[in-house]
């Protein structure tokens, strides 16, 4: 596929994939991207998943009509994009790897190197690298989403090759909306890194941009504006949308019951989105997403051994890890004996910034009764009054 007239496509999809990254349902697969840039001397931008190691090298064969790479420029060392570097450096050992020296050092804690393999270190972000026509610059972009990850821009095509961010998940060869995969992609890998994202992203500003080339998803080439204010939405911390989500954990049916009938009370009032998230039941990763997706968040979940269920534990360690801040969150705490979930899960968001607590706090004892439906109803006023 190409990109430009000089740059190539190569990567591929996966389809077999069970959890990409060991951890995330990719119900529509994953794809690894790579690139060449054809010039006097050929680039080879990163390589991909070791399973791929046959379909990739073919790719490259084929664009490469009988010439051999120069380089192979390592952007990010985690396996899903350079598990094919001795593969590689099997087929191509003439190549010299491009890499920072972290790039490096990773990449001897992976691999057993071929000696005197030919390396090219980047000291500085900003240096360069001249293919003929086509001048690389590489910005460093640490922990976006590893230390060592480095984005590459080439000014004769105004591409801006960056690694995994703007990727998403979801292989290439399915259809589907953009936003919503990438920000569940972005939520749950780059999530706690929005600083280092800030700071790349005012860096790219300073770039002429047609194209941006990922590491996973689509090439995007038009209304780079709409990908850029996403970006720029998510890393800093500002809701994107107005709206409710309801995040709950239920053992006998009776959280569930207040945490659906505080979903009918918002809709009711003519709410602008309510997203209710069944924790122990629905992909986690997706209510993670809602939640910095949306400005308002209730958390309803039983008392168990003197603190709370574990699914509802495990989710908001999921958002102060991510530093969840800049929004409102409301509690439905239900117990028999003793109910102490709301203290329990306040206390764990102590350390969220910018959190504004609705006044109203619903205790459940044991199941819904006329006083805890009135303040279900007293809660959806107070979320829909904000
Ligand atoms: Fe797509 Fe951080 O690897």
């Amino acid at each position: 596929m190409f990109v430009t007239d000089d740059i190539r496509y190569i990567g591929v999809n996966d389809h077999q994939v069970d959890l990409f990254e060991g951890q995330y349902d990719v119900p529509n697969g994953m794809a690894y991207n790579s690139y060449v840039i054809l010039d006097e001397k050929i680039a080879v931008m990163d390589t991909v998943d070791i399973h791929f190691k046959d379909e990739w090298l073919s790719n490259l064969e084929k664009v490469l009509e009988g010439k051999t790479p120069s380089y192979l420029i390592v952007q990010h060392m985690e396996p899903d994009h350079a598990g094919n570097i001795l593969n590689f450096l099997k087929a191509y050992p003439e190549v010299t790897v491009v890499g920072n020296a972290k790039t490096f050092t990773m990449m001897e804690q992976f691999f057993d190197l071929p000696e005197g393999m030919n390396r090219l270190v980047v000291k500085k972000s900003g240096e360069t690298l001249c293919l003929g026509k086509h001048t690389l610059t590489f910005v460093f972009a640490p922990m976006v989403h590893w230390p060592e990850v480095m984005v590459t821009y080439d000014s004769a095509d105004k591409v801006l090759f960056s690694a995994d961010g703007f990727g998403k998940f979801g292989a290439n060869d399915v259809e589907e909306e953009w936003d919503c995969e990438a920000r569940r992609y972005y939520i749950g890998i780059v999530g706690k890194f929005g600083m280092q994202v800030q700071k790349l992203l005012k860096e790219a500003s300073a770039l002429d941009i047609a194209a941006i080339c990922p590491l996973h998803g689509p090439v995007l080439k038009e209304d780079l504006g709409h990908y850029i204010g996403l970006y720029d939405t998510w890393s800093s911390y500002k809701p994107e949308d107005k709206g409710v989500v309801i995040a709950y954990t239920s053992v006998y049916g009776n959280t569930k019951a207040a945490a659906l009938l505080l979903e009918e009370e918002l809709k009711a009032r003519g709410c602008e989105a309510v997203s209710v998230h069944d924790l122990a039941r629905m992909d986690m990763a997706e209510a993670v997403e809602d939640a910095f997706r949306y400005d308002r968040l209730v958390l309803a979940t039983t008392t168990y051994n003197a603190d709370i269920f574990p699914f509802m534990k495990e989710f908001i360690h999921h958002l102060t890890e991510r530093n969840y801040q800049n929004r409102t969150v409301g509690f439905i705490e239900n117990g028999t004996w003793a109910p102490q979930a709301a203290k329990v899960m306040k206390g764990m968001l102590e350390g969220s910034k910018n959190l504004t607590y609705l006044e109203n706090t619903v205790t459940v004892k044991s199941a819904l009764k006329e006083d805890t439906r009135a303040a279900i109803a007293a809660m959806a006023d107070e979320l829909c009054a904000k």
